[in-house]
């Protein structure tokens, strides 16, 4: 398996792409603090969720659908939603990391803590890891794509029949572990609004900042 990662032309458009939505990130002047989230924080939460549902169901739609131009369309807008997810969840993780986290309720305990952290982790590592793994399949399988039929997508891998199966089990187990995490993650928001009643949630919804 050869890695093919060079700076075509469209490599270097799509880093340039890249650089302007992290320089327009940083230039949003409301970040969080420790006991709430910012604008830009909820946004990148509810515009990636939005279209991380959005992709699901394309991708299920793409996959069931018969063999016919129809179906070549619904995958180009499959990946190429996947490519702009992968851009905004890069974008999303560097604003995470260069800003405060706001704190659990005091009361939390150090399982749940942990359990939080952890669930938050590993969200962003499938966040990034399916949309790769959809690329290295396409490339595998040597199709060639272009991102909304206009930017060339460069192939990470060489064409190779075992990796194009291999990528295509490994995007589809991570899909089952998304939901599996989706599930405890929308599990715990609620349990956090009706069980507890803090204000995990609410904090998390548009124009509900608390104050610092
Ligand atoms: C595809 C769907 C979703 C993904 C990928 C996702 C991912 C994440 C991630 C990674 C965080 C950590 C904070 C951050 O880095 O921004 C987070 C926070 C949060 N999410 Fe989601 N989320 C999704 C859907 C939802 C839904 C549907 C709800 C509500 C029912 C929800 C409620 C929350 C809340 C309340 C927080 C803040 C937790 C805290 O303050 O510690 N999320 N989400």
């Amino acid at each position: 398996m050869r890695l093919n990662f060079l700076p075509t032309k469209s490599g270097r458009r799509a880093s340039r792409l890249f650089a302007l939505l992290a320089r327009a990130a940083f230039r949003l002047k409301e970040s969080n603090s420790d006991s709430s989230w910012g604008a830009p924080a909820k946004l990148f939460h509810w515009l990636v969720a939005g279209l991380i549902f959005a992709q699901f169901w394309l991708g299920w739609l793409a996959a069931s659908w018969r063999l016919s131009p129809t179906k070549l369309n619904l995958f180009v807008w499959h990946k190429s939603l996947g490519m702009v997810i992968l851009a905004l969840v890069l974008v999303r993780l560097l604003w995470r990391l260069a800003n405060p986290t706001p704190a659990l309720p005091a009361d939390t305990p150090v399982w749940e803590r942990a359990v939080a952290r952890l669930s938050h982790a590993l969200l962003y590592v499938v966040m990034i890891a399916m949309p790769i793994t959809g690329w290295i399949n396409n490339s595998a399988a040597g199709v060639p794509f272009s991102i909304f039929w206009w930017i060339p997508l460069p192939p990470l891998v060489s064409p190779d029949k075992h990796t194009a199966e291999l990528a295509a089990l490994a995007h589809f187990s991570l899909f089952i572990v998304f939901v599996a995490l989706l599930v405890v993650h929308v599990g715990a928001a609620l349990r956090h609004h009706f069980v507890k009643r803090d204000n995990v949630l609410t904090r998390m919804l548009p124009a509900r900042r608390t104050p610092k």
